[in-house]
């Protein structure tokens, strides 16, 4: 059994549990989290959230994904969500959102960082990237921050809303202060 309660100074992270779902569509379905993420709509449909939430709960199951719900600690509020899928047995793919209220105070980068570590320590991969829109420099600052290195810029990789979008590539590799 893998443990998938982690901590951080600030934040419990844990799976996300079907009591989460009013949070995450009202957090998630924020126009400004639409925009610059690929899989979530904006409206927020009622439903969308709970089929998530059960879809990434078998997903772990699999140990396919594993998506943390940011709980912060002073008073235990949802505050967004750093999901890392395992891509073969050597990658994963780090991504996030946190909700617009809490945004500017390090939270991502936080959880990011422990997130990682959980991949390289507990999941043994070998490497970790991210991806992000080049119109999104907050999300690459936070891989950056958390000691990504950029990789490659991948131009009109991405269709969303009829727009072809460049984006980076950031990636780092297992320390070898783990291996
Ligand atoms: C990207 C996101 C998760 C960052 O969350 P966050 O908790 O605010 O991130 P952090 O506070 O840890 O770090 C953000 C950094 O970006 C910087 N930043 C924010 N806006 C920026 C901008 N327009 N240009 C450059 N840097 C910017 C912040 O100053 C901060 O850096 P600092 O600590 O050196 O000051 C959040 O903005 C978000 O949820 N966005 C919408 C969803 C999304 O885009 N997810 C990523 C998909 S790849």
């Amino acid at each position: 059994m893998l443990q998938t309660h982690l901590e951080t100074e600030r934040l419990m992270l844990r799976l996300f549990q079907s009591t989460d779902a009013k949070s995450v569509q009202k957090l998630a379905g924020h126009e400004e989290i639409a925009r610059t993420t690929l899989g979530i709509p904006h409206p927020y449909p009622d439903g969308v959230a709970e089929a998530w939430i059960e879809h990434v709960r078998r997903a772990a199951e699999r140990g396919e994904m594993f998506s943390f719900a940011l709980i912060r600690k002073e008073d235990h509020q949802l505050i967004g969500c750093v999901s890392l899928r395992v891509k073969s047995a050597n990658d994963g793919e780090l991504a996030y959102w946190v909700g617009r209220p809490y945004w500017g105070q390090g939270f991502a980068t936080e959880a990011s960082k422990k997130v990682v570590n959980f991949g390289f320590e507990v999941l043994g991969l070998n490497r970790v990237y991210a991806k992000a829109m080049t119109k999104n420099p907050a999300s690459y600052k936070v891989m950056s921050k958390i000691g990504m290195k950029y990789k490659e810029t991948l131009s009109r990789h991405l269709l969303k809303s009829g727009v072809y979008e460049d984006l980076v590539l950031y990636e780092m590799t297992r320390p070898k202060s783990m291996i």
